[in-house]
């Protein structure tokens, strides 16, 4: 750790490289919980977010599922929003040149039913100026054949990653889904398909039941578990990741201060991201990025990097 000492006063350096994506510091905001970034402006300075991944936008334009879509769990919340989303023109006309002239650091997040159409949005992407890489959320929709999920499914994560690849010139980032029983395998696969950097974890299958109606909460039935009650399971994925691919990781899950912050990145994380802790405190993103670089400065280390992966055995 020498080479991390640093004298009293001295900066310390909390920007990371994500696979190509250039941070100002380690922490973006979760795609779905900080809209198109115009509702936190009031709250935030949004070009001093690391990154801001923008809520999933698909093809064409989605209305999302029938309500309830939220309900609050012990230490977290269930969201079956169902990619409610006005579609990539619209997001690529009227929203992103809002981000792009508060000088936000944008990353799009993208969803599809088939291959095809997460190819078609990346070239739609790739003509466009203004963003710093693709992130694919590959955790809930269904291919053509098999009706199998995107993320659960090694093979397929290997080609729907290969095919936007093919697609874009940008920094690609699969966001992969923690409902597996092999979270390395699908890691692998997409490393194996050109994966620039990894996103972990996406929510967790979860359910709540309205015992008065004796009826599921959600419309959807089932929804994603996110919030704090799903740090343990990302903090072991991203882990057992780290160990076996060499991708950069983007982590989160349940992140609501610094220090929940740091124990990513030290399990592996070279960023983090946070979604539901924007519900709580929507500057949550500038506290954790101050938070870090204080730690740093009382703890002598000098590069952010230092700390990723220091508690891998
Ligand atoms: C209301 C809500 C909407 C979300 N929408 C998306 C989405 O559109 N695309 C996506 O990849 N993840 C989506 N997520 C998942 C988050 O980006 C994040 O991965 C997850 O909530 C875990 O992080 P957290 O515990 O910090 O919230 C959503 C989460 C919530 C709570």
């Amino acid at each position: 750790m020498n080479k991390g000492l640093i004298n009293p006063g001295e900066l310390v350096d909390i920007s990371v490289n994500l696979g190509g994506v250039k941070m100002k510091n380690p922490v973006a905001v979760a795609s779905g919980t900080f809209g198109y970034g115009r509702e936190y402006e009031d709250f935030i300075n949004l070009s001093s977010i690391g990154a801001i991944i923008v809520k999933g936008t698909t093809l064409e334009v989605r209305n999302g599922n029938k309500p309830p879509r939220v309900a609050e769990t012990p230490a977290g919340m269930l969201n079956a929003i169902g990619l409610e989303n006005p579609g990539i023109d619209k997001f690529l006309t009227e929203y992103l040149p809002y981000l792009n002239q508060k000088g936000a650091t944008v990353i799009a997040n993208i969803a599809g039913n088939t291959i095809e159409e997460y190819a078609a949005i990346a070239s739609r992407i790739e003509s466009c100026q203004g963003i710093a890489a693709i992130e694919m959320n590959i955790s809930c929709p269904n291919v053509k054949q098999g009706g199998l999920q995107f993320g659960t499914n090694p093979e397929t994560v290997m080609r729907v990653v290969a095919a936007v690849k093919s697609e874009t010139s940008l920094p690609v980032i699969p966001k992969l889904s923690p409902n597996v029983t092999d979270i390395v395998e699908i890691a692998k696969a997409a490393e194996a398909g050109g994966a620039d950097a990894l996103a972990m974890i996406n929510t967790l299958l979860g359910m709540a039941v309205d015992i008065k109606k004796r009826q599921p909460v959600l419309g959807n039935i089932f929804g994603g578990l996110s919030g704090p009650a799903i740090k343990p399971v990302a903090l072991r994925m991203i882990y057992q990741v780290y160990k076996e691919v060499k991708l950069p990781i983007l982590g989160g899950g349940g992140i609501m201060n610094y220090q929940d912050a740091l124990e990513f990145i030290m399990v592996g994380a070279t960023a983090v991201s946070i979604g539901t802790g924007n519900f709580v405190n929507p500057h949550i993103a500038g506290d954790v990025a101050q938070g870090i670089q204080q730690y740093m400065e009382e703890n002598h280390i000098k590069n952010i990097n230092e700390l990723v992966g220091i508690a891998v055995k």
